[in-house]
């Protein structure tokens, strides 16, 4: 069959997104609820939305924040990240991974990535360790958890902080454990594409009760109510500046969404593992696709799905295959371009090759849909639009 790129008929008749939230009558009632009540922001549906990411993941604290670049500004500043000091991260991320330790006046050093299961390799990791290395900030990328143990160990052996940046993991586990309560800090992102959404939102999660105060501070302004650190108490509500933070705070409509969402957790994580099985076998199929793999440990909720394309043996570039493939009506993506190739980077002096294994990663992947809200017919149409387009340039080749 043509591809509709050469004039055939598109595998669907509409568009389909790559990423969509799932809103159902409860969760409009949830928030509904909320707007009709005495608080809008920062009012009980945020604590009990931090008490409910305790209880899913076991962690002490939780603080709802913002969104998940906010989550990670504030967990770099409870690291003490400050001026020159260097936190290793991967460059296969949103760009959030790295600016958050350039916001606290750190220096982003990245590591390169496992060519297999395209999270950072603690190998590299080590390699990037000097004297000002302060922390490390590992991305689940796709929601696959990274190695976790292999990297609390280098952080015991050098004294870092570890950072989970976990905005793609929520409900996954590492060797049975929820993601969450496992490194230093984690955070989460809770924005529409992800598994579980607030609109926008995000959270840190320690079980440190140092980094838990700084975070209070840092999420609003650095103001505090709390009377043993008030430097006097004339009257009831008085509070008192005393360390410089940020307006970061989570409106409660956005708690109440994020509450009425992670009821359905496993539901929207079971679909997305069924997904991710359907397309798995289809794709093991195509020898043109490399499929990413998962490391024994990790039992992922997938938040997204990633084609690697044989671009070599297949002789057309990954930009021809998406543009073939959007013209079935499949909305794509490419996570990510690495960190360091976006021109703010590269002005800061940042070089490319400095990760090879995530640069040839870059030029090969498509992200294709994947969402609780995707049909069986939906997901047959995707694969069939795959089929169709790389049986065309494997017979051109
Ligand atoms: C790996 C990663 N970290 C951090 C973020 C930032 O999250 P947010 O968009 O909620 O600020 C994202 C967002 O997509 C992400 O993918």
């Amino acid at each position: 069959m043509l591809p509709a790129i050469l004039g055939g008929k598109p595998a669907r008749k509409d568009f389909i997104p790559y990423g969509k939230q799932c809103i159902d009558d409860n969760d409009i009632q949830a928030v509904n609820e909320v707007l009709k009540s005495p608080y809008l922001t920062t009012g009980p549906k945020v604590e009990e939305f931090e008490q409910k990411l305790c209880e899913l993941t076991g962690a002490k604290y939780a603080v709802a924040i913002s969104n998940g670049t906010a989550a990670l500004h504030a967990a770099c500043h409870a690291a003490g990240i400050t001026n020159g000091d260097e936190v290793i991260t991967t460059p296969i991320t949103f760009a959030a991974s790295a600016n958050c330790i350039l916001y606290c006046g750190g220096v982003p050093v990245f590591a390169d990535i496992d060519p297999d299961t395209w999270n950072i390799d603690p190998k590299k990791i080590k390699e990037k360790i000097t004297k000002k290395t302060k922390a490390i900030i590992a991305v689940d990328f796709t929601g696959q958890a990274v190695k976790i143990d292999e990297i609390k160990k280098i952080c015991k052996e050098y004294d870092l902080v570890f950072i989970e940046d976990a905005a793609h993991s929520i409900g996954t586990k590492y060797k049975g454990k929820y993601v969450g309560s496992l490194a230093d800090l984690t955070t989460f992102s809770f924005h529409p594409v992800k598994t579980i959404t607030c609109g926008e939102g995000g959270a840190i999660l320690t079980n440190n009760e140092e980094f838990y105060k700084k975070i209070m501070l840092f999420r609003s302004h650095g103001i505090t109510r709390d009377s043993s650190l008030l430097t006097e108490t004339p009257f009831n509500g008085y509070n008192e500046q005393i360390d410089l933070g940020y307006n970061y705070r989570m409106t409660d409509f956005q708690a109440a969404l994020g509450l009425s969402q992670i009821k359905k957790l496993s539901i929207f994580s079971q679909r997305r593992k069924d997904i991710v099985e359907k397309y798995n076998a289809a794709f093991s199929k195509i020898p043109e696709i490399t499929i990413q793999k998962e490391i024994p440990e990790s039992e992922t909720t997938r938040h997204l799905y990633i084609l690697r394309i044989k671009t070599n043996t297949l002789k057309v570039s990954r930009n021809e295959v998406y543009k073939a493939l959007n013209a079935e009506n499949i909305g794509l993506q490419v996570h990510y371009i690495p960190v360091y190739f976006h021109p703010y980077y590269q002005k800061l002096g940042y070089k490319k090759g400095l990760c090879p294994n995530a640069e040839t990663l870059y030029e090969e992947i498509i992200t294709i849909p994947l969402y609780y809200s995707l049909s069986d017919e939906d997901v047959d149409s995707i694969i069939e639009a795959i089929d169709k387009v790389i049986s065309y340039y494997r017979k051109q080749g």
